[in-house]
């Protein structure tokens, strides 16, 4: 390979990871294994300066910035850290350190938050801004979402600068991270695959109020600005600290390389007690005249750098590998491994991923293997001892039909996962629908839990959704664990559920790719089942947000008989099968042609369901303000760049109460409409 194609692969690669970790929140390698790629791909440039490309991925420092904030430029850049993995290129800093400063110096050590990064601005003692780190230059004003995070003061306690910034990290402790991917499995969610993404992700929710339920958490660790009260940045610390801000006790004057190690030593085990995730440790020179006059690099400060911890490994026998069918008929290949110890829990089982992962390790039955526990919930093989493998086992290789019903598996284009596509009979997969028809957002249906849905499942009590208005209270309370109680609750849950809306029959279904947003679109579209069931392809995608994969999707569904005969037992059943009279009334013409941006938050509705109703109301809602922009549908906390721009080209703002005026809807909402902007 030439050195052309070299750099070119490495680019490509790093650019798949940047896009796992920035876009999809799902990396498949981990920090230590892209950092090491990304310094590979750094020295070929600088040996190479011919092949310079300036939207090499060495040349930006990752984005976060999406659609629907305001953007704000940094007064100050946000800089990264440059990293290092071994105590020989920790002490590596401290002499260039020396070096560049010539006299004494001190190091503030502190640890390295495993969040998302933010920069407040407080004018007065107030909260002013709240912004991403974006591109470093510029970032996303979240200022909304970042008031509901309990443990920034709105407010400042004495005497401060009038104007400053403080950065920190903001972070979703593991506990409610838990919480929260239990609550997403139950809702056949994707899960969040640690804490970071939880935090990043929740931070860029379009609605704050989702966002403060959330109970995240943030960490000041550094202050900038033109009057610091303080000549050195762990005073300033603890001035922060002193005004109502959450700053580390783990934070610490080193007046030498000992005191770091010392203060590394202590916090790579200690750190596994603590409520939030970090991965490192943060080394600082104290004296900010000192950071002044060692200066930045193009990418990081020179008075810095950042330790990262390694991601826990051990090396344990695979055994051998099994295959799980998840409630999509996704198979999940599972490595069964002696006991090993890794991060304080003993590990027999490790995630393998996919195919391509098993294939690229070249895994045989009896290998060693190295299991890693990084900040991801499940532990994951790295790679295979080679030097170990001394008697071959066999070859370990993906299944080609389903351990739980026989069927061939399927693998859909572009997609890692192999599927069985026998949705309707495998064992797995038909629980996994009920549990899906019964849930909250579905058809609402308490008393039938994962374990009793299996129970009656095994009893020949249900054999598919429709079963469950079969159910009767004889036989329910019969069951072991099921009192008679709990079988009337059962029951009464079900009548009610036959006023579940269509809409959420709809979703309840189950028909793959139909969220709770598309099933909705659907309903809407079509108005009742007899509709959507005889609805063409190009109907279909003619839907808005309806494309290719969906409509594939919904015309399989109702191609098959099984399906066709479930409906018909759960409309036999009093299920709603239509759209409720009042949404079928063709809501009016009252925003005809208008473009309409909506903005902040509101009382009655949420953003969505306003998105909805303008299109209702035969009006479209368009994303930033323009010329063209009929109006502003602005709610609490608007966005001030969106007002600055809509009071510039004269564009009305107007407020929900207004709106639902407008449109007709009744509100009462002078009494507690809380907006501060009018
Ligand atoms: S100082 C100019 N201190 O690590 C240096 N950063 O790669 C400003 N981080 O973007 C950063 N804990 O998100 C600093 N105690 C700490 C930190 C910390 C976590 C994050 C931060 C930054 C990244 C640097």
């Amino acid at each position: 390979m030439t050195v052309a194609d070299k750099i070119e692969s490495l680019r490509r690669e790093l650019e798949q990871h940047n896009y796992n970790y920035y876009v999809l929140s799902q990396p498949s390698i981990t920090d230590f294994e892209f950092d090491a790629k990304l310094s590979e791909l750094q020295k070929l440039e600088e040996e190479h300066p011919e092949f310079f490309d300036p939207n090499s991925p060495t040349q930006r420092v990752g984005s976060d910035i999406s659609d629907g904030f305001n953007q704000v430029a940094h007064v100050y850049p946000m800089l990264s850290l440059g990293n290092t993995y071994s105590e020989g290129e920790v002490q590596d800093f401290y002499e260039r350190v020396r070096k560049g400063l010539n006299e004494d110096f001190e190091l503030v050590c502190e640890l390295k938050y495993d969040g998302t990064s933010i920069s407040l601005t407080y004018e007065n003692g107030s909260l002013l801004r709240a912004v991403t780190r974006g591109d470093g230059e510029k970032g996303d004003d979240v200022t909304a979402n970042v008031k509901t995070i309990r443990s920034i003061p709105l407010r400042l306690n004495g005497s401060f600068p009038s104007k400053f910034e403080i950065r920190g990290e903001i972070l979703m402790p593991w506990a409610v991270f838990d919480e929260l991917n239990r609550e997403r499995e139950s809702q056949e969610e994707t899960l969040f695959a640690n804490p970071r993404n939880a935090a990043s992700g929740t931070l860029k929710l379009q609605n704050p109020a989702i966002v403060a339920t959330r109970k995240l958490d943030a960490y000041l660790y550094y202050m900038l600005g033109e009057q610091l009260p303080c000549e050195k940045h762990y005073d300033n610390l603890m001035a922060a600290r002193s005004w109502g801000f959450k700053v580390s006790d783990a934070t610490r004057v080193c007046k030498s390389l000992n005191e770091v190690f010392e203060f590394i030593q202590y916090w790579d085990t200690e750190r596994k007690n603590l409520p939030v995730a970090t991965d490192g440790i943060v080394i600082k020179v104290n004296s900010l005249l000192q950071q002044k006059n060692l200066g930045f690099t193009a990418k990081s400060p020179r008075w810095a750098i950042a330790y990262k911890f390694q991601a826990e490994k051990a090396v344990t026998r695979l055994n051998s590998v099994s295959f799980q069918v998840g409630r999509t008929g996704a198979v999940t290949p599972v490595a069964n491994l002696d006991p090993v110890q890794l991060s304080g829990t003993t590990v027999k089982r490790a995630s393998l991923h996919n195919a391509d992962i098993i294939a690229a390790l070249d895994l045989h039955i009896g290998d060693m293997v190295y299991v890693e526990k990084g900040g991801e919930i499940i532990p994951k093989i790295t790679a295979v001892d080679m030097d170990a493998r001394i008697l071959v086992g066999d070859k370990v290789h993906f299944i080609k039909n389903c351990p739980e019903c026989g069927s061939e598996l399927v693998r859909f284009e572009s997609e890692a996962a192999h599927y069985c596509p026998n949705d309707n009979a495998c064992p797995p997969q038909i629980k996994g629908k009920m549990e899906h028809f019964v849930s909250r957002k579905a058809m609402n249906i308490e008393g039938l839990g994962s374990e009793t849905i299996a129970l009656l499942y095994e009893n020949n009590l249900l054999r598919n959704v429709a079963d469950i208005y079969e159910l009767k209270i004889p036989e329910l309370s019969r069951l072991e664990r099921l009192g008679s109680k709990s079988a009337q609750n059962i029951k009464i849950s079900c009548e009610k559920s036959r006023e579940v809306p269509f809409e959420r029959v709809v979703f309840a279904l189950g028909i793959r790719f139909v969220g709770e947003t598309v099933a909705k679109k659907l309903a809407y579209a079509f108005t009742n089942i007899e509709a959507l069931e005889t609805a063409t392809y190009d109907q279909l995608i003619a839907v808005d947000e309806i494309g290719d994969r969906i409509a594939q999707s919904v015309i399989k569904y109702f191609a098959d008989e099984r399906n066709v005969e479930l409906i018909t037992r759960l409309k036999n059943y009093g299920l709603k099968m239509a759209l409720a009279e009042e949404k079928l009334q063709a809501a009016g013409d009252a925003l005809k042609g208008m473009a309409i941006v909506i903005s902040g938050t509101f009382q009655h509705h949420s953003r969505d369901e306003y998105k909805t109703i303008i299109e209702k109301h035969g009006g479209k809602n368009t994303g930033s303000v323009s010329a063209k922009t009929s109006f502003v549908l602005a709610g609490d906390n608007m966005g001030p760049e969106k007002m600055k721009k809509a009071e510039s080209l004269g564009v009305k703002l107007m407020t929900e109460s207004e709106f639902l005026s407008l449109i007709g809807e009744k509100n009462n909402d002078e009494a507690h409409f809380t907006g501060t902007l009018f």
